[in-house]
């Protein structure tokens, strides 16, 4: 059985206020999509990384040498469009392989949480790694103003893990329909795909603001 990996990267990363693609921006001396692309090949055979259309060589340079095989496509117009992008690229797989679809901007993801997704996997078409939400949140800000039920919420991080089979039929399905989401577990939950979860890691916070960088920066010098 093959696992591989879909990486994403196309987003511009503006939030970060840096002048080039957030992918690219350096923690530690090693690009941000270079740590996230390293850490997936410690249990994928084939990563696409999807880049900024005017970045794929840039991209390509970043993850050279990295002990997988990694191809680098451009990216869509949206987090989904680029996923969808990168699936074609994996057009060869089996259907019981096993994809893991994983934000370039959760580079610091420990490899212990790859391991308990696709354990996962094995029961389930469909699992993603959850986080407790220690807020108190509500819906309708600016309007009808709702508490959630904090015990019952979770947050949800990447990687994603995936029977190949029940992905590449969901996003199919998805842009038949023009059914958008955020994350890919919420598309195969919709074509009825059985989703399960296991616990994330605060560790894999997603980098969006310069403090973030600097945070991680941190961490490193310790
Ligand atoms: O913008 P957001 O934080 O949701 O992006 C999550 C991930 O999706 C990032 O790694 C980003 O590079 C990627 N992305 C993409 N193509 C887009 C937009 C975002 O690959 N068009």
């Amino acid at each position: 059985m093959t696992t591989a990996a879909v990486l994403t990267a196309a987003g511009s990363g503006s939030r970060l206020g840096r002048d080039i693609p957030k992918g690219l921006v350096t923690v530690g001396g090693t690009p941000l999509v270079r740590w996230a692309a390293s850490s997936l090949a410690s249990v994928c055979e084939r990563i696409v990384v999807t880049a900024p259309a005017d970045a794929v060589g840039a991209f390509a340079d970043a993850v050279a040498g990295v002990s997988a095989r990694v191809d680098v496509v451009a990216g869509g117009a949206s987090r989904q469009a680029s996923v969808a992008l990168g699936l074609s690229a994996l057009a060869d797989l089996d259907a019981r392989d096993a994809v893991l679809v994983h934000d370039a901007a959760r580079p610091f993801m420990p490899v212990a949480v790859f391991g308990r997704l696709l354990d996962a996997l094995e029961s389930h078409d469909a699992v993603i790694p959850v986080l407790p939400v220690v807020d108190t949140i509500v819906s309708g800000v600016g309007g009808d103003v709702r508490y959630l039920s904090r015990p019952t919420l979770g947050a949800v991080q990447t990687p994603q893990a995936f029977v190949w089979g029940a992905l590449r039929e969901a996003h199919a399905r998805a842009q038949a329909e023009g059914f958008e989401a955020t994350d890919d577990g919420a598309i195969a939950q919709r074509y009825g795909f059985r989703l399960g979860t296991v616990e994330g890691d605060p560790l894999g916070a997603k980098i969006t603001y310069a403090e973030d960088v600097e945070a991680a920066e941190q961490r490193m010098g310790r």
